[in-house]
């Protein structure tokens, strides 16, 4: 089956990145002069999409604004002849179907999936932490895509991964497993943030999912784990007994943005890309160091 539609948690408070996102939703954060949850959506769209459930909570109206028509803005632009600026605002708003949930209470990732069930129906479906960018070796198959063609090959659902070093296995989703062909592995175990005694491996979930609509049914009867909250990977865990779930090694990079360090070199490193400003940024980096 076609994977088509794809959730964007984007409801979480964003204690790592206080006082900024006490106003600002952290997705909301420029790489340049774009808000990260544009670079996710594009990569969604990217990736196949069409259909795109954002999951938001208060404070969080920024998002919808931001992909939302501005005719005001629009019509100026037009009287100055800002043509580039105008085409930018459009493509903006014409990129996939968009659609705004509200998750009432911070019940974790889980019950943020939860959310959106009515609206992905009985197919599978992509989820992509609004809080990350990740970006592949090959720019033209985003990790979605990658994780899509796994589903769409093999059934069941397949999480993105990275080898983290032992000590940072506790902050992560971590998977085990055997490899069934270059970078791909069936997975036989799933643990939420595990202690490095406990963790099967150091492959650790990068932010990206192709899941099957079973998990539904698995996050309903999922009851809180780590931290109180309905967690993902406990479903996943549960489910992996019913369908396959697969794990794909990708090349690439991932920027996580509530983190302070990385929300800076993800700005460098989107920077330094940028024909506008590239070359005076690398300059200015040669000065500092
Ligand atoms: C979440 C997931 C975790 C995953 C991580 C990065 O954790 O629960 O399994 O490895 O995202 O994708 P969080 O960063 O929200 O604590």
């Amino acid at each position: 089956m076609i994977v088509r539609k794809a959730v964007i948690p984007a409801a979480g408070y964003g204690t790592r990145f206080l006082p900024i996102a006490k106003t600002v939703p952290k997705e909301m954060l420029p790489l340049v002069d774009r808000p990260v949850i544009q670079y996710v959506v594009e990569e969604a769209v990217a990736s196949g999409i069409t259909d795109i459930v954002l999951v938001i909570s208060r404070s969080k109206r920024a998002l919808e604004e931001h992909f939302h028509a501005a005719p005001d803005l629009e019509s100026e632009l037009e009287a100055k002849g800002k043509t580039e600026e105008l085409t930018c605002l459009r493509e903006l708003c014409g990129m996939a179907r968009l659609h705004f949930v509200w998750q009432q209470r911070m019940g974790g990732l889980g019950d943020a999936i939860l959310h959106a069930r009515h609206h992905v129906g009985d197919e599978p479906f992509a989820v992509l932490l609004g809080d990350t960018v990740v970006t592949s070796e090959d720019a033209s198959r985003p990790v979605t895509r990658q994780l899509a063609d796994l589903v769409e090959q093999h059934g069941g659902s397949a999480v993105a991964l990275q080898e983290v070093p032992e000590e940072k296995v506790s902050r992560y989703g971590i998977l085990g497993g055997e490899e069934i062909a270059p970078g791909v592995l069936r997975a036989r175990q799933f643990v939420e943030k595990p202690t490095p005694e406990q963790a099967p491996s150091r492959l650790a979930v990068s932010a990206r999912y192709v899941l099957s609509p079973g998990i539904f049914e698995e996050l309903e009867r999922t009851p809180p784990g780590r931290g109180g909250e309905i967690q993902l990977t406990d479903a996943m865990a549960a489910l992996l007994h019913r369908e396959p779930l697969h794990g794909l090694r990708f090349e690439g990079r991932r920027h996580d943005i509530g983190n302070k360090l990385d929300f800076i070199k993800a700005n460098i490193h989107f920077g330094l890309q940028r024909e506008d400003i590239g070359p005076d940024l690398r300059a200015y980096l040669r000065d500092l160091t």
